[in-house]
């Protein structure tokens, strides 16, 4: 084998995580758990690859475009906003957002995770969608609508959760949504592992790798910081009340048993169905 053949064993993991890159505040996130601790739902050859090469990418560019500007002393979640609605700034803004969707996308998951989560969350989505295989079903259709690369998010928006997409590098954050859990739809974060079979992908994401704990703990502290809502006790749904003009209070109680709405219509451009299924493109 030629010595110039990169393998997992031979990439750079963690040596320079937190290590502020020259000129500017942005650092290397570590992942949260070592690389191999996602096996055998995702691979350490999966995560290697996608931690150490497309993600470093992502944020060295980023950092090579904000250097020596004004915008050299920002946060990643800074840049995102000062550069959303900058056309000049369109490609910093790709590589910024790439690289704080990746940091989101392995704080999304966990070893051992995945299965029906508890707690706000699995009460949301009871709310919303009946179900958690329901939610589960249209997280797979609304992954399967999306042509070509980007992200899968459910969000904490208008008063309730959404299921969405957005293309390429585009971040949830930069509209105003709450990002509450992040899966990278890029077919380099899956290839590796399940080919082009993107449905597998998301459902070994779903059944295997979801860190609904961490899910619960975004949405408890985004609903706390909401005054309309009044949340009793976080780990306590039955204490949790909705306002009464919140739209989740006329969220259907629960889903057409076929699903039929997110198979009718996945895409629900724009505005997304009563349920909070939509994407932004
Ligand atoms: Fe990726």
């Amino acid at each position: 084998m030629s010595s110039s053949i990169r393998t997992p064993e031979t990439l750079p993991e963690s040596s320079d995580a937190g290590r502020t890159l020259a000129g500017t505040t942005l650092a290397r996130a570590a992942l949260p758990y070592a690389v191999g601790a996602l096996e055998p739902a995702m691979s350490v050859e999966t995560v290697v690859f996608h931690h150490s090469l497309h993600q470093r990418g992502c944020l060295e560019h980023a950092a090579a475009l904000a250097r020596g500007t004004e915008l050299d002393s920002l946060s990643l979640e800074q840049l995102i906003q000062a550069t959303a609605r900058a056309p000049r700034h369109r490609t910093l803004y790709h590589y910024a957002a790439e690289t704080w969707n990746h940091e989101f996308f392995w704080q999304s998951m966990r070893p051992g995770g995945g299965a029906a989560p508890r707690g706000l969350i699995a009460e949301c989505i009871r709310r919303q969608f009946g179900a958690y295989d329901a939610f589960c079903h249209a997280v797979q259709d609304v992954a399967a609508a999306l042509l070509g690369n980007g992200w899968l998010w459910v969000t904490w928006s208008n008063g309730k959760l959404q299921i969405l997409t957005t293309a390429n590098a585009d971040c949830p954050l930069a509209r105003g949504h709450t990002p509450l859990l992040a899966l990278d739809l890029w077919e380099h974060a899956y290839y590796l592992d399940h080919q082009n079979r993107r449905a597998s992908y998301v459902a070994t994401f779903l059944e295997e790798l979801a860190d609904w704990e961490s899910v619960d703990t975004r949405l408890a502290a985004r609903l706390a910081a909401t005054p309309a809502y009044a949340v009793h006790s976080a780990r306590n749904p039955a204490s949790y009340s909705y306002p009464s003009s919140g739209v989740m209070h006329h969220a259907p109680a629960a889903v057409p048993a076929e699903h039929s709405g997110a198979r009718r219509n996945p895409q629900a451009a724009g505005t997304g169905d009563s349920r909070g299924i939509h994407r932004i493109q």
